[in-house]
């Protein structure tokens, strides 16, 4: 017995010697192998007597347990700091910056949402979504676009097949339904606005069938057209950055607003390039006024106690003029060439991604 405990440390002591799975492996077969020492007295166990091979056999079965307990933990242990210094040799160090020819770019049209949340965001307006698949009354009923008005078809609508009650659905034409859904959400006040995606039916130099508009509504006891005129050129020379730029508000049409306008920003076109702020020239930036009662009366809104502004603008245009991009078209080419040059990188300007903060 005395013989037994002190092989099974001299293996025990082997296995602990293994400084690699190898030679664990080695130490396992001198020991337990065909030909191990273990596996020897095993053998000889028949040539015992009775009494003497059953208390040995049992010493041994024991022995053989307890080692192949320690080698398995062994084994484990070995294979353990095998790993951690393959992780620590092969350590990949990602804090290192990446090279920039293989940087993503940001698409001007994200760069631009982004910098338009901005700054709506630091006026304290709340920013929200609506969705690009609407209905007739969002899109033009609640707007006071009646059917038959002529300017259902100055938006050359995108609709779906005609379902069982004889309606379509249809790919919204402006983000202005936003604000009908703004309105019957809940009561005012309101200050929100509404990047998105809007759909016409249409492609030239001018004209993409897929675009997109920021919309604005700002509704309370006491809103003004000051107000409006105020919000929409610090806006104006904030995007723009420049302090100076001229501006101008045109009389115009919506059928959602009365009074409508337009807003014009001063520039000059020299030998074909143009310039922002400064000449006599004017390029219309957006369309605004004041919500038509109408409006605020089919979303639920109490016209004679409320009345607010409402704008929506164009934001290819507007990234076309800020950042001198000439053909629209080349926004949706995706080409890698065209984004590395008009993109940006990622981190310049605050995210919608991450959410705005106020
Ligand atoms: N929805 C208009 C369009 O797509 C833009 C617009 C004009 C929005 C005036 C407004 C507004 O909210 O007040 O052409």
């Amino acid at each position: 017995m005395h013989n037994l405990d002190a092989l099974k440390s001299e293996i025990l002591a082997s296995f602990e010697a293994a400084v690699d799975i190898p030679a664990l492996e080695a130490a396992r077969v001198a020991a337990l192998g065909k030909k191990g020492r273990l596996t020897a007295l095993m053998k000889g166990l028949g040539e015992l007597g009775p009494e003497e091979r059953k208390a040995t056999g049992q010493a041994l079965n024991r022995i053989k347990g307890e080692l192949t307990d320690a080698l398995d933990a062994r084994r484990n242990a070995l294979a353990g700091s095998l790993l951690d210094a393959r992780l620590t040799s092969e350590m990949i160090d990602v804090t290192l910056p990446i090279r920039p020819e293989t940087e993503g770019r940001v698409h001007p049209i994200s760069q631009v949402l982004d910098e338009m949340a901005a700054i709506f965001g630091d006026m304290g307006f709340t920013i929200i979504e609506g969705p690009d698949i609407e209905d007739d009354f969002h899109n033009f009923t609640a707007l006071n676009i009646p059917p038959e008005h002529p300017a259902r078809q100055m938006h050359d609508t995108f609709y779906f097949p005609e379902r069982e009650d004889g309606s379509r659905l249809l790919l919204r034409t402006h983000t202005s339904p936003v604000q009908i859904r703004t309105m019957k959400a809940g009561g005012p006040p309101y200050r929100i606005v509404a990047p998105g995606r809007t759909y016409r039916c249409d492609y030239d130099i001018t004209h993409t069938p897929m675009f997109h508009q920021i919309e604005g509504l700002v509704v309370d006891e006491h809103t003004h057209m000051g107000h409006l005129k105020g919000c929409l050129i610090d806006f104006a020379k904030t995007f723009f950055e420049l302090p100076d730029l001229p501006v101008r508000f045109r009389p115009s049409y919506f059928p959602f607003t009365e009074p409508s306008a337009e807003m014009d920003i001063g520039c000059e076109r020299k030998d074909g390039v143009l310039f922002i702020g400064k000449g006599a020239d004017w390029m219309e930036i957006l369309g605004c006024g004041m919500v038509n009662p109408r409006v605020l009366e089919m979303a639920g809104v109490d016209p004679k106690r409320y009345q607010g502004f409402a704008f929506g603008l164009g934001v290819e245009r507007s990234a076309m003029l800020k950042y001198g991009i000439p053909d629209l078209r080349t926004f949706y080419d995706a080409d890698a060439r065209w984004l590395s040059h008009y993109g940006f990188s990622a981190g310049d300007v605050p995210s919608l991604v991450g959410g705005l903060t106020q």
